[in-house]
């Protein structure tokens, strides 16, 4: 008998569909990376949104349905940062704002809404939108990595040094940038790519 490859494309495509549920095991593999450190905004915010601003719509159903609760991520199910953890054998990487845990295997700097800029040149040119503003732009997740270094590298290598760890680590940086122009256009304003300079961080 033949089986209509139309049929088997379904049971195939409906096996990838429930590996978004959380509760799927998934094959242990062995490790890559030591940790991984993500930045972002909403496509890879774990947790950490909703812990600056609790009373949020990613804090309520339908967000996280696929989870049975609502964990702060902007979407019902997994972020592609959680199938690149699964994917590398490490476990969800923890929102680095949910303080006092270890994170020597990653921690997640990533918060719904951030820009790549921060605060202060928005507010030099008249953006407040969308409220609320955030202080939690680029540079700002950069500087609360540098603040976790110490304690982290201490955990993770028992005083042995951060170079090898952090070296050996996976660093996944943005998506960056889209809510920067969002600001704007929120405002009825065009992005004003001459001010828009690059700033070291
Ligand atoms: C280091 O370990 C201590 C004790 O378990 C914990 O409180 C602290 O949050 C950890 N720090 C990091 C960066 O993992
Ligand atoms: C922002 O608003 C202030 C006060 O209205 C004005 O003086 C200033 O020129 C504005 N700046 C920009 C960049 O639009
Ligand atoms: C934003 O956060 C950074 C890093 O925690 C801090 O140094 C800075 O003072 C904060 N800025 C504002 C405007 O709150
Ligand atoms: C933190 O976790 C790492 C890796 O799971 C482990 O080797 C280390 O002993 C832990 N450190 C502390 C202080 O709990
Ligand atoms: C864009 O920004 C630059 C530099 O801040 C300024 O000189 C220019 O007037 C701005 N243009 C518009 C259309 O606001």
């Amino acid at each position: 008998m033949r089986v209509p490859v139309a049929v088997l494309l379904l049971v195939v495509l409906s096996c990838l569909l429930h590996g978004a549920d959380a509760a799927v095991r998934w094959p242990k593999k062995p490790l890559l990376f030591p940790a991984i450190f993500s930045f972002g905004d909403s496509y890879a915010d774990t947790g950490n949104y909703i812990i600056l601003e609790r009373d949020r719509p990613f804090n309520y159903s339908p967000y996280g349905e696929t989870f049975g609760r609502p964990t702060g991520r902007a979407s019902d199910g997994l972020l592609v940062i959680d199938y690149v953890a699964k994917g590398v054998g490490l476990p969800f990487v923890p929102p680095y704002l949910a303080k006092g845990q270890n994170f020597s295997e990653g921690a997640n700097f990533a918060v719904i809404g951030a820009r790549a800029l921060d605060q202060a040149y928005f507010l030099e040119q008249n953006v407040t939108s969308p409220a609320p503003m955030m202080n939690s732009s680029l540079g700002v997740q950069l500087r609360w990595f540098e603040e976790l270094k110490p304690s982290l590298c201490n955990n993770a290598t028992k005083g042995g040094g951060c170079r090898d760890y952090l070296s050996g680590s996976l660093f996944v940086l943005g998506e960056f940038g889209g809510n920067d122009y969002l600001a704007f256009l929120a405002q009825g304003r065009g992005a004003n790519h001459t001010s828009l300079r690059p700033r070291r961080y």
